[in-house]
């Protein structure tokens, strides 16, 4: 009963730049609560090398408690075949891949050229592939800085479909444009993704703003109208990428809930439920700024949810 899928990357966008470690305790309580809430799919942890983030130290133990809740789609990133390696082995549902359209972004995020990046997500899928037991791990291609880059400004469009078909030759099983600087415009955001959906058939794209410069609400409707139905986004605004200059947080994702319900589309994800998840971050790392309007605002007097209604 979901018109559009909202996927929290909270625990994962929203703790890598982070420097305090936020208590394992915590993490699986703020993904319990969400679950709780009705989110369906959250990102839970990357496997990188705990001496490149240290805050994602513990990603066995968070994943192993993700799985325990019922229905949830518990997916981690991984940025190498390595990070891969470790996130079958965890058990993970889904992996979201990591490369950017950028050239220096990818350089200074995973240390090598975005064509040897699609060269080790090709190993991935044949590592999945060989095992009876990985089999059924989704694998996502992301493509971060789809629509610019602080290190090197403009990126081509034609650059991301490029990549978006290696992607699906490949194997991928879906894909995630990210915006990861706040860079995008709605107009920019419609072309895009509308091209991209003409390129790459019936494999499943995902949106991934952030609200660097105001304008991540407006890029997830431009990309609904372009057909998008799954958005990820962060609770309180947390999150940015920690090796590209000035990102900010992500699309928070109680406002982006408010607005699609009260457009009336259906998320499935209580909004008071989940603006009370808050209290778990601020708790688990006090003095953290958390963002929303809507936290802040309330409601408005008689907002019902399209959600409710249809649970009536
Ligand atoms: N998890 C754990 N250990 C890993 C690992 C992973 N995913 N990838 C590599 N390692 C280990 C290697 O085994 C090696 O260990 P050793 O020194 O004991 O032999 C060491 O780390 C260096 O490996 P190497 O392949 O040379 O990696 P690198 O130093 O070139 O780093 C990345 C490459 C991709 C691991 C690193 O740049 C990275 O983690 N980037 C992700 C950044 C990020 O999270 N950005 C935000 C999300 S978009
Ligand atoms: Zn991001």
């Amino acid at each position: 009963m979901r018109d559009v899928t909202i996927r929290e990357v909270g625990p994962r966008d929203g703790l890598q730049m982070v420097k305090s470690f936020c208590p394992s305790a915590a993490k699986q309580a703020w993904i319990a609560a969400e679950a709780a809430a009705g989110v369906t799919e959250i990102q839970v942890c990357s496997f990188v090398p705990v001496k490149v983030i240290p805050q994602f130290a513990d990603c066995g133990e968070v994943v192993a408690h993700a799985l325990l809740r019922p229905g949830l789609i518990v997916s981690a990133l991984a940025p190498n075949l390595k990070g891969a390696q470790r996130g079958f082995e965890a058990g993970v549902h889904k992996l979201g891949y990591v490369l950017s359209a950028s050239e220096s972004h990818n350089l200074s995020n995973v240390r090598r050229s975005t064509d040897e990046s699609l060269l080790d997500f090709k190993r991935i899928v044949e590592l999945r592939n060989s095992n009876e037991e990985w089999r059924n791990v989704r694998l996502a291609g992301g493509i971060s800085t789809a629509f610019g880059c602080t290190i090197e400004g403009e990126v081509s469009a034609d650059v991301v479909m490029r990549l978006a078909e290696k992607y699906v030759e490949y194997g991928a099983d879906e894909l995630n444009v990210a915006d990861t600087v706040g860079y995008a415009n709605p107009g920019q955001v419609r072309d895009l993704f509308t091209r991209l959906r003409s390129v790459v058939g019936d494999v499943p794209v995902s949106a991934h703003f952030h609200d660097t410069r105001g304008l991540g609400l407006a890029n997830s409707y431009a990309a609904l109208e372009a057909g998008i139905t799954t958005f990820d986004a962060c609770l309180g605004g947390m999150g940015g990428c920690p090796f590209a200059p000035g990102a900010s947080g992500n699309v928070v994702t109680e406002d982006l809930v408010f607005m699609f319900e009260a457009m009336g589309l259906r998320t499935g994800i209580d909004l008071d439920r989940l603006i009370a998840v808050r209290e778990i971050i601020q708790e688990a790392l006090p003095g953290e700024p958390l963002y929303g309007a809507i936290a802040r605002a309330k409601p408005p007097k008689g907002f019902r949810a399209a959600s409710s209604d249809s649970a009536r």
